[in-house]
C-alpha cells in the first residue's frame, strides 16, 4: 500500500519526536516517498538532517523557507500528498489544527490538503486528559481526522498514564488503512479466522496443530488496508496483534463456533484461514492427568463443523489444508460446506504452509475453475484470495 505513494510526516515539539525518524525509516524503506515538516519544537528535539538522512529528501521548517521550490510550498505539498501524519501530535499543534491557525507551514499545509489526515498525540497525561485538548481532538475527529493513540505507560515525567506516542506499527497500520480507505472493500466487514484451536486434555494439556496464524493475520491486515472493516477470530498465536480492527480471542473449536455466529450477522465474508481441530477430547479432566499408568488412552469426538453449518447471504471462503489428492479433496470440500472458493495447500510442503511465511496455494472456485498460484510470501497470497473475493462482492 505505501509504495509510490507521497507520505508527509509532520514533526512537533514533544519528546517522542526521536520516534518519528522511525516511522520516516519504515516508510521510506517501504518504497514511500517522505517529505518531512518539522515545527522550531521539533528541530530542538531532533535535527532536521537527521531525517533528511534517513528519507533522502529535504526537510522543511520554515514557511518561507529560501530553500524551498518555486511553488507554494504547503500548496505543492498538500496537492502532493496521499497522506499527512503528525507523530508526535503535542497539545499546542492540536489546538491550533482545531482552531484552523495557519502562521506555520506544518498548520498551512494541514488546511490545504484534501488527503486524510492522521494525528498521534504525544504529551503529558494532564495535558491529553485537560477538557480543552480531548474538546480540540474531538472537533478534529468530527472533521475526519484520523488519530492514533496514544499510548498508556511511563512518561517523560516518570508517570504512568495515557500520552506515550503509539507504536510506530500502529502508525503505519494507520498510514495503510488511510491509503485503502477507497479501495475495492472500502464499507465491507471481513471476519477473518486465524490460527490453531485448542482442545484441552487436561488444565495443562491440550490437542492443537501447527498454525501459526501467519496466514490468517495477512488476510486480516491485507483487508484493512483496502478499505474493509475487519473483525479477526484468532486462535492463540505467538505473532503481533495486528492494529486497527477487531480482534477476539478464541482457544476451542467451539468458542470459534460461537465467535463466528456473533460476528456474521453483518458481515460481507467469512474467510476461515484457521486451523479448526476436528476432534476433541470427549472428557477434559478438571485436574493435572499423572503419568501414573504405563498407557494413557484418550477417547476423541468430532467438533462441530463451523464453516458447513455457517448459513448466510456473504461470501464463504475456506481453506484445505491436504496432504493427498489435492484439488480432489479441496473441491469435496467446496461442495460439502457450500463455499464461494476454497484455497488448496499442500501441507506436506516443506516450503509453504503451516509455520512458513510462504504459502503455495491454488484457488479453486465453484465452477471449478483453478487458479494455482507460485509460492508466494502469504501477504501476496492474501491480496491474491482479495481479490477474487472483491470480484465476488461486485
Ligand atoms: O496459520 P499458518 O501457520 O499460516 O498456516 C496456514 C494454514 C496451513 C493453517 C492455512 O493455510 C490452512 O490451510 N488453514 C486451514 C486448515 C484446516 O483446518 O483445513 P481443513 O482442510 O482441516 O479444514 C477445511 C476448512 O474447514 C478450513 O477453512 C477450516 O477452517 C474449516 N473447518 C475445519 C474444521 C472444523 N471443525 N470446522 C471448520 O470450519
Amino acid at each position: 500500500m505505501l509504495k509510490g505513494k507521497s507520505i508527509v510526516l509532520g514533526v512537533t515539539g514533544g519528546v517522542s519526536a526521536y520516534k518519528a525518524v522511525h516511522i520516516a525509516s519504515q516508510l521510506t524503506q517501504a518504497s514511500a516517498q517522505v517529505d518531512v515538516i518539522m515545527t522550531e519544537a521539533a528541530t530542538r528535539f531532533v535535527a532536521p538532517l537527521t531525517f533528511q538522512a534517513v528519507t533522502g529528501r529535504p526537510v522543511a521548517t520554515e514557511m518561507f523557507g529560501l530553500g524551498s521550490n518555486c511553488g507554494i510550498q504547503h500548496i505543492v505539498l498538500a496537492e502532493a500528498a496521499d497522506v499527512i501524519v503528525i507523530a508526535p501530535a503535542t497539545a499546542n499543534t492540536i489546538a491550533r489544527l482545531a482552531a484552523g491557525i495557519a502562521d506555520d507551514l506544518l498548520c498551512c499545509t494541514v488546511l490545504a490538503a484534501k488527503s486524510p489526515v492522521i494525528l498521534a498525540p504525544a504529551m503529558d497525561a494532564n495535558m491529553y486528559e485537560n477538557p480543552v485538548t480531548q474538546d480540540n481532538l474531538s472537533k478534529l475527529q468530527a472533521r475526519d481526522f484520523i488519530t492514533v493513540g496514544p499510548a498508556s505507560g511511563r512518561l517523560a515525567s516518570g508517570k504512568e498514564g495515557p500520552g506515550r506516542l503509539a507504536e510506530t506499527s500502529d502508525i503505519l497500520a494507520a498510514i495503510s488503512q488511510a491509503l485503502g480507505r477507497e479501495s475495492d472493500l472500502a464499507a465491507k466487514h471481513l471476519v477473518v479466522t486465524a490460527g490453531g484451536t485448542q482442545e484441552p486434555i487436561d488444565p495443562v494439556r491440550c490437542i492443537t496443530n501447527r498454525s501459526s496464524g501467519k496466514m490468517g493475520y495477512a488476510l486480516a491486515e491485507a483487508a484493512r488496508d483496502r478499505g474493509a472493516r475487519v473483525t479477526l477470530i484468532t486462535a492463540p498465536t505467538s505473532l503481533p496483534r495486528p492494529a486497527r480492527m477487531q480482534i477476539v480471542d478464541v482457544c476451542t473449536a467451539h468458542e470459534m463456533h460461537t465467535a463466528i455466529r456473533d460476528a456474521i450477522s453483518q458481515c460481507d465474508a467469512l474467510i476461515m484461514a484457521a486451523a479448526v481441530a476436528d476432534y476433541r477430547p470427549t472428557r477434559a479432566a478438571k485436574d493435572k492427568i499423572k503419568k501414573e499408568a504405563a498407557e494413557l488412552t484418550l477417547e476423541l469426538e468430532r467438533t462441530p463443523d463451523i464453516l458447513g453449518s455457517i448459513k448466510g447471504a456473504f461470501v464463504k471462503v475456506g481453506f484445505a489444508a491436504e496432504s493427498s489428492n489435492l484439488l480432489e479433496n479441496a473441491s469435496r470440500k467446496l461442495h460439502e460446506k457450500g463455499l464461494s472458493l476454497i484455497i488448496a495447500n499442500d501441507i506436506t510442503a516443506r516450503d509453504s504452509g503451516f509455520g512458513s511465511d510462504y504459502n503455495r496455494v491454488t484457488i479453486v472456485d465453484q465452477e471449478g475453475k483453478t487458479d494455482s498460484l507460485p509460492l508466494l510470501p502469504k501477504r501476496q497470497v492474501a491480496d491474491r484470495i482479495l481479490d477474487r473475493v472483491a470480484k465476488l462482492l461486485g
